[in-house]
């Protein structure tokens, strides 16, 4: 039968609004890829209540056949999952089994400068311990990935990334334990353009309940993501599937929001709860995508994942209340410190005119301060701003007020956008990097130093 014929007979079946799920199977055969893989999980020790202990470490896998040399964590790309509670002490011991230098950025989360350590490179078969309480308030979902300045969009693109989530009570709420959780790590190997989803060609997720709960994470190296969600069976039902989102890179909102689509910059990360509502399945795309000004070299849209509902799906209710994030109001007149990504006229990436120098400080902050920065890419594409350590909210993106509090670590800079950025440097102090998360725009220079000077007590 042909892909046609079975289209109207699916048609027919349903009576032109409902595809029976059998013709929408066989018709997938041909183009369903395998089930989703579930990331290995990292084995941890609780050796008492709070402490959580693990061991991980970076190294070369066995090339694939007629495939390039590929890098992972503890034997897997994407490295396992590392999987902790709020509140926790993480005791994380992490060994370079690498032939070249590498170390472990734990993207997101909210730890010092001094445990992060990004200026700090572990050289073959060093071991560096790094440990920190989980903070507060932080449930979510966040990544890892290699971080030497000069090597990180190498390494990153042969496979040294993963994924990590960050567990809190409001895990437990009845609408989202309910949820069918599935983290998406979203990711491509630099040998091979096409987008791969926890590893794997364009799986499928066969629902056991008609709500999931979709931990996205974009660890591309450079690309920012336009997902959607669409109902492609039928030409006539040919339409898009609303994503509710339920967090943004540090945590959950205070409730859903719902999107037609969503942007999501290279190190970011967001949470959707998809209800599926029909017996027919949804997919999740990307959408035509141009980083640049004049909008050339778009990345065409590709399907990512299908999402197969059980037989007779019924979501549940979306939740009505979530996190309570604070909105951030600095004072009225409080003055933005300008941070500009451009480039020189020799080509280089630049912030604020400079390429990057470790022994250099671009930015400073007190300890206990709320600092606004005013991000302005005044380039002629995309630059996804990121900063290692704290969170940040968006207050406006062109003069336009940004009406949902959700906190952030990694947001796309379009060309010519300004953004109003307020920071809370609360917690700790410390040196540490901000930088463009378009990894070799970062290994190029465009990182700069910022300096939190410790509260006078
Ligand atoms: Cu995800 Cu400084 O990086
Ligand atoms: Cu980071
Ligand atoms: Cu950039």
């Amino acid at each position: 039968m042909t892909r046609r014929q079975l289209l109207i007979r699916g048609g027919l079946a349903g009576g032109g609004v409902l595809l029976a799920p059998v013709a929408v199977l066989a018709r997938d055969t041909e183009e369903l890829g395998p089930s989703l893989p579930a990331l290995p999980l990292l084995p941890v020790r609780r050796p008492e209540p709070g402490l959580v202990t693990a061991e991980l470490s970076a190294g070369e896998l066995p090339a694939r056949a007629g495939g390039a040399r590929r890098l992972g964590y503890s034997g897997s790309t994407p490295g396992p999952l590392i999987h902790v509670r709020e509140g926790e002490h993480v005791r994380l011991g992490f060994t370079n089994g690498l032939r070249e230098a590498t170390n472990l950025h734990l993207h997101g989360l909210r730890i010092a400068p001094a445990v992060d350590a990004p200026f700090t490179h572990l050289e073959p078969g060093e071991r560096r311990m790094y440990e920190f309480d989980v903070p507060a308030a932080s449930a979510g979902t966040y990544w890892y990935h290699a971080h030497p300045h000069g090597m990180v969009a190498r390494q990153v693109g042969a496979g040294l990334l993963g994924g990590l989530v960050v567990d809190g009570p409001l895990d437990e709420e009845r609408e989202l334990e309910a949820a069918e959780q599935h983290v998406v790590v979203l990711s491509s190997l630099s040998t091979r353009p096409e987008l791969l989803v926890n590893g794997a060609r364009r799986p499928h997720i066969r629902a056991r309940g008609a709500t999931l709960r979709l931990r996205l994470i974009n660890a591309h190296g450079s690309r920012s993501l336009r997902l959607a969600l669409d109902e492609p069976r039928a030409p006539w039902a040919d339409r898009r599937a609303p994503l509710h989102l339920i967090a943004s890179d540090g945590g959950l909102l205070r409730s859903p929001v719902e999107m037609e689509e969503l942007l999501l910059a290279p190190g970011g990360r967001a949470e959707a709860l998809v209800r599926l509502e029909r017996e027919a399945p949804l997919q999740l795309r990307t959408l035509d995508y141009s980083p640049y000004r004049d909008g050339s070299a778009a990345d065409a849209g590709e399907v990512l994942m299908h999402l197969l509902p059980p037989p007779r799906p019924q979501p549940a209710a979306l939740p009505t209340r979530l996190a309570s994030p604070t909105a951030l109001a600095p004072p009225r007149g409080a003055r933005p410190q300008l941070v500009e990504f451009g480039a020189d006229a020799d080509g280089m990436f630049t912030i604020n005119e400079r390429s990057f120098a470790a022994d250099r400080v671009d930015m400073r902050a007190r300890q206990g301060e709320l600092a606004v920065w005013e991000l302005v890419n005044t380039d002629a594409q995309d630059h996804p701003f990121h900063l290692h350590s704290w969170s940040f909210q968006v207050l406006s993106r062109n003069g336009r007020p940004d009406r949902i509090p959700a906190w952030r670590d990694t947001v796309t800079l379009r060309p010519d956008e300004r953004m109003r950025i307020a920071i809370p440097f609360s917690d700790f102090a410390g040196r540490t990097v901000f930088h463009c998360h378009v990894l070799s725009h970062e290994d190029m220079g465009m990182m700069g130093v910022l300096d939190v000077s410790r509260a006078r007590s």
